[in-house]
């Protein structure tokens, strides 16, 4: 029979756990997230499950990554559930640490990523990469594995953390899991909880339009006037604001422009040094029915 999942409030308790499977010759896999789980961090989960001997998860809505005017009171909480499928879904242990123990009252201390952290996200949600990154530093000291899992539908997040664990030196390898999606291929989120049919229906029109995009970039449109075009598509579709819908380099994340052969940019880029040819990613932000969707592909 599969053990009882181990539930964890306190630092200590979680120290101790994690120590006795490093005398025991385990090796550790950290799955992070905010709760309100569904199919896709069950994946990462998943992932975890293969990559080492033991899984841990964590529960934590950061409030450093919500701005004033964003959803933190509001964010789906639904503790139980959440337990009950990581227990499913074969997690070893899952951190919930008590509220007001993330942050005392004399914290002062922000991580401030630049590069990959820049721009498309940045330039929507100012702080919110400072919030991430001070969290997952946090939790990662804390829970000290050998892996940790990110999904690549928050591409920019995964790309800022992979940044931020290598140039603080820490010994953790960061694994991205492909993104999970419903059968009409919106991505999965917890945000969706937030939509009625109406602005389902809207939002799986997402993957569609940036899929059609991501096909005529492959064939060599010109990326200004072709994600142009999509944006006005998503309009059209019933999105009420686009934040961008941007051609990025898939390691630095940098801003492209031209024309794509093959996966390769082929003509112009906008890039400091000019170096690295890359592979490109498309990813779009975009607002229906008052929830905020990010969705993004290879190219
Ligand atoms: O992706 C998330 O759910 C969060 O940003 C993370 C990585 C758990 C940090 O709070």
């Amino acid at each position: 029979m599969r053990e009882k999942i181990k539930i964890v409030r306190t630092q200590k308790s979680l120290r101790a756990q994690i120590t006795a499977w490093r005398l025991n010759g385990e090796t550790i896999a950290f799955v992070p997230t905010m709760g309100a789980l569904h199919s896709g961090h069950m994946s990462l989960v998943n992932l975890a499950n293969k990559k080492a001997d033991r899984t841990v998860a964590s529960i934590f809505v950061n409030p450093t990554q919500f701005a004033p005017d964003e959803d933190f009171d509001a964010y789906p909480r639904t503790e139980k559930n959440d337990v009950d499928q990581l227990q499913a879904e074969g997690c070893d242990l899952v951190y919930i640490p008590r509220k007001g123990s993330m942050y005392n009252a004399h914290h002062a201390t922000h991580i401030k990523v630049g590069g990959v952290a820049e721009g498309l996200e940045t330039d929507h949600r100012p702080s919110f990469f400072e919030g991430v990154a001070l969290v997952v530093t946090k939790l990662l000291n804390r829970v000290a594995p050998d892996i940790a899992i990110f999904g690549e539908k928050d591409y920019q997040q995964l790309a800022t953390i992979r940044r931020l664990v290598e140039d603080l030196d820490m010994p953790i390898k960061i694994l991205g899991a492909k993104i999970a999606r419903d059968k009409y291929g919106l991505a999965l989120s917890s945000r969706n909880k937030y939509f009625d049919s109406e602005g389902l229906d809207i939002a799986r029109q997402l993957n569609v339009i940036m899929r059609d995009c991501a096909n005529a970039l492959k064939g060599g449109a010109d990326i200004n006037r072709t994600t142009k075009i999509c944006a006005r598509d998503l309009l059209d579709a019933g999105f009420s604001e686009v934040d961008y819908v941007s051609v990025a380099d898939t390691n630095s994340l940098e801003i492209l422009q031209g024309r794509i052969s093959q996966g390769r940019i082929s003509q112009v880029r906008v890039s400091k040094d000019n170096s690295v040819q890359g592979k490109a990613r498309l990813l779009i932000a975009a607002h229906c029915a008052g929830v905020r969707l990010i969705d993004n592909c290879a190219i």
